[in-house]
């Protein structure tokens, strides 16, 4: 695997860490992003096909830094409507020999006002897509989560181009009740109901979790109501064996990567022709540029990481295009 002395700090350490040391690769922030497999969707010009997860920037203060390591597209958030400080510690913990990380941070968020903010002062175009990832504030009861994604929507419209909703994180009290059959669909109706006809796509993410016939209820109600996509998936409150995690909060890295593949597959048999014109990406225990390549192979149109970056570091990026441009 190489020297990785990010490895050397304590998890949290290098979670507070990282920001400032992204902030020093603002430098390179006017690479071009590399181009390969580029795609076009509705409208959207994707220079690669990977991008960052939904987490790893989760206030919007390293896009261009970001842009310059080579991703794709970048996911933005979660953001919240208010800020919030998220579930108190511990939140985060990793397993290296496994490739496994695992969090309860509960959607830490400086909140929508300075993503707002940030994302305002960004000189456009940006050379790669951003969406934002939005989420409930945890005081929010679940009935009246809508108003908080219509709220972070109307506040961020004409800033991103797309949008990710938000309900499968096991990390906040109650949100993957709302993937769940007639839950979802009182929840995604005003939502969907609020929208202008210009607006920009919006993407459900998933959880791993959800049981064969919960997924074909979700994947068609949000199908009906118009959803533009789906990320396939957040993290798992399973895969618990051999790995020293606590019982709450969510895995990802490697152990996911089964799960990961196989809902991308159930989902994709599960859409059928739905699938035209819509947006499906896979993340979850993409740790290679091989990795990648057989989410691509399995019909995913994007790919994202996080955990990858953990383990494999900054230059994931580079080394995952390198891989790509040496099959052309
Ligand atoms: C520390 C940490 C924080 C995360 N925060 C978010 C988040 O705020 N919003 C979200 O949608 N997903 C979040 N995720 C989930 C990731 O976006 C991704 O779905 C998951 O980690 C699986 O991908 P991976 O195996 O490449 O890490 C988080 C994951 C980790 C490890």
């Amino acid at each position: 695997m190489g020297v990785k002395p990010w490895l050397w700090l304590s998890p949290s350490l290098a979670h507070k860490v990282t920001p400032t040391i992204l902030r020093s690769l603002n430098l390179l922030a006017h690479n071009d992003p590399p181009e390969w497999k580029s795609l076009e969707w509705r409208g959207i010009h994707f220079p690669n096909r990977l991008g960052i997860a939904g987490g790893v920037d989760k206030n919007a203060e390293n896009l261009k830094a970001w842009r310059g390591l080579g991703a794709g597209f970048i996911e933005l958030g979660t953001v919240t409507p208010q800020p919030q400080k998220g579930n108190t510690p511990p939140v985060l913990d990793r397993d290296v020999a496994n490739g496994a990380l695992w969090n309860r941070l509960g959607f830490p968020s400086e909140g929508v006002r300075k993503v707002k903010t940030r994302l305002k002062e960004l000189k456009r175009p940006f050379a790669v897509p951003l969406f934002a990832n939005i989420g409930k504030n945890a005081s929010t009861p679940l009935d009246q989560a809508h108003s908080d994604y219509i709220q972070l929507l109307v506040e961020l419209r004409g800033l991103v181009d797309a949008f990710v909703i938000n309900i499968s994180s096991p990390n906040t009290k109650g949100l993957r009740e709302l993937l769940k059959t007639e839950k979802l669909r009182d929840f995604l109706t005003p939502i969907m109901e609020s929208l202008p006809a210009d607006h920009e796509p919006i993407l459900l993410k998933l959880s791993p979790d959800l049981e064969d016939d919960e997924l074909e209820r979700a994947l068609s109600i949000s199908h009906e109501l118009g959803i533009d996509g789906w990320i396939l998936t957040n993290t798992s409150q399973g895969l618990r064996e051999g790995l020293n995690f606590p019982k709450e909060g969510g895995v990802s890295g490697r152990p996911l990567a089964g799960l990961s593949k196989e809902f991308l597959q159930k989902a994709l048999g599960l859409l059928g022709s739905k699938r035209e014109g819509k947006l499906v990406i896979s993340v979850g225990g993409v740790m290679s540029s091989d990795d990648v390549e057989e989410r691509l192979q399995l019909g995913a149109d994007l790919v994202q990481v996080y955990s990858a970056l953990i383990f494999e570091g900054p230059m994931f990026f580079k080394k995952v295009a390198r891989a790509q441009c040496r099959q052309v």
